[in-house]
């Protein structure tokens, strides 16, 4: 298990420092008002490191950065508009930071017995999220490309039927640490849910669905939005997913290209994802119902640890990881079928939930005590199942991500759901 967290631990770090191996300028600026400055989230990572692993998560307690620059990174001091004002660590001394916290680190975990590991494979996943972030805000960036997809995805197919079915009865609905010891707070403990029966969408939904829903005026109708939605359609001036052009392209990572029909849409938020789902006579899953169409086995009556079982992911099975730079076709993920049979529920987009964030019953906060409990309640929807850009050590069955409903930088599409 050390072996593992430290490769993780490792995988994660060469992530970061690619995705900032980028020019000074363009790691101080601010991209986005929504988004840190990269050189923010490239000290952040190695502060919370420290913080956690090192500092036993009290922040009195002396760290390598002076108090005021070490307070810098608290993310619940400095909202990500006003970190660009900050004097922030320069990209090379934030480096140098995080190489000398990393090297305590290892030396930490090699006298670290294999049940206190937890820290560090949370650790691992915090950094892997600010990864994602980091991808979000190269996205945003407005200029030429400086990523590029180092990785081939297989093709798609065409699946049907379009849906499959889930019976309904009990099953189980969240993990401990006993079967998933990386699993983070807000996914435990596992306890027993009932949901009547529903059908869910074998795939996400694609570009070219989405395209039909433009056409048939689905931006334009308010009986398709809820209230809410609406009112935030006309607000922002909705009319297409995020990144799509007037002309029926699409801008990604500095790359004006023809949107591919068979991809899984990206960029939508909540709302429109609501309007799509009535438009199209479904509905969005619970994410009750998304983790039980992802994870559940029903005839052995037990959880998978994956949608197709336990061996773990591949590139037969899932886009992770971020290389591809890019959901991969519906249908290309046949070898990753759940026991329902619904495919790319790991990787490729974040799919919206019609659940808001709230804990499970019997939610114990781990040391890092407000990562999740501070968003019970709020105006948040659950997003399931991760995206292209996400890494294998920072996605399970029951990993839940959560968001506004407005938001749409991030890397989420559109699984439909029925009433049975
Ligand atoms: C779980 C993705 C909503 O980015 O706000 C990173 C993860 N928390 N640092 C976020 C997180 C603290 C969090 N999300
Ligand atoms: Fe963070």
């Amino acid at each position: 298990m050390l072996d593992d967290v430290v490769r993780d631990l490792e995988l994660a770090r060469s992530r970061t420092l690619s995705l900032t191996d980028l020019d000074e300028p363009t790691l101080v600026a601010q991209h986005d008002p929504l988004m840190s400055p990269l050189v923010w989230d490239l000290a952040h990572v190695g502060q919370q490191e420290e913080l956690w692993l090192l500092r036993d998560g009290d922040p009195s307690r002396p760290g390598l950065l002076e108090p005021d620059v070490d307070s810098l990174y608290d993310a619940f001091k400095h909202p990500r508009a006003e970190r660009p004002a900050l004097p922030l660590l320069p990209p090379v001394a934030a480096r140098a930071y995080d190489y000398e916290v990393r090297g305590r680190v290892l030396d930490l975990l090699e006298r670290t017995p294999a049940a206190d590991l937890f820290t560090a494979g949370m650790v691992v996943q915090h950094e892997e999220q600010h990864d994602e972030t980091m991808y979000a805000t190269l996205q945003l960036r407005q200029g030429p490309p400086v990523l590029l997809p180092r990785h081939s995805l297989p093709p798609g197919r065409t699946v049907t039927p379009e849906r499959v079915f889930v019976a309904g009865g009990p099953f189980t609905l969240g993990v401990n640490a006993s079967s998933e010891p990386f699993s983070l707070d807000n996914e435990r403990p596992a306890h027993t849910v009932d949901v009547a029966p529903f059908w869910i969408g074998r795939t996400p939904v694609s570009n070219g669905q989405w395209r039909d829903f433009i056409a048939d005026a689905g931006y334009d109708r308010p009986e398709l939005w809820s209230p809410r939605g609406w009112a935030h359609r006309l607000a922002a001036g909705l009319s297409r997913p995020k990144f799509w052009t007037a002309d029926g392209t699409r801008r990604r990572f500095g790359v004006e290209e023809e949107v591919p029909d068979d991809e899984p849409v990206q960029h939508v938020c909540y709302f429109e994802a609501e309007a799509f789902a009535r438009w199209s006579g479904g509905r969005l899953p619970t994410e009750q119902e998304w983790e039980k169409a992802c994870a559940w086995d029903p005839v052995a009556g037990t959880r998978r640890t994956w949608p197709w079982g336990s061996a773990p992911p591949t590139d037969e099975r899932a886009n992770l990881g971020g290389a591809g730079l890019r959901p991969a076709p519906v249908g290309a993920y046949p070898e990753g079928a759940s026991a329902y049979g619904a495919e790319q529920m790991i990787g490729d987009v974040w799919e919206w939930t019609s659940s808001e964030f709230a804990p499970w019953p019997g939610f114990t906060p781990m040391i890092y005590r407000d990562y999740s409990q501070p968003f019970f309640g709020g105006d948040y929807q659950v997003l399931r199942g991760g995206s292209w850009a996400v890494a294998r050590s920072t996605i399970r069955p029951s990993f839940r991500n959560w968001d506004h409903p407005i938001r749409r930088q991030i890397f989420t599409g559109v699984r439909l759901a029925w009433d049975a």
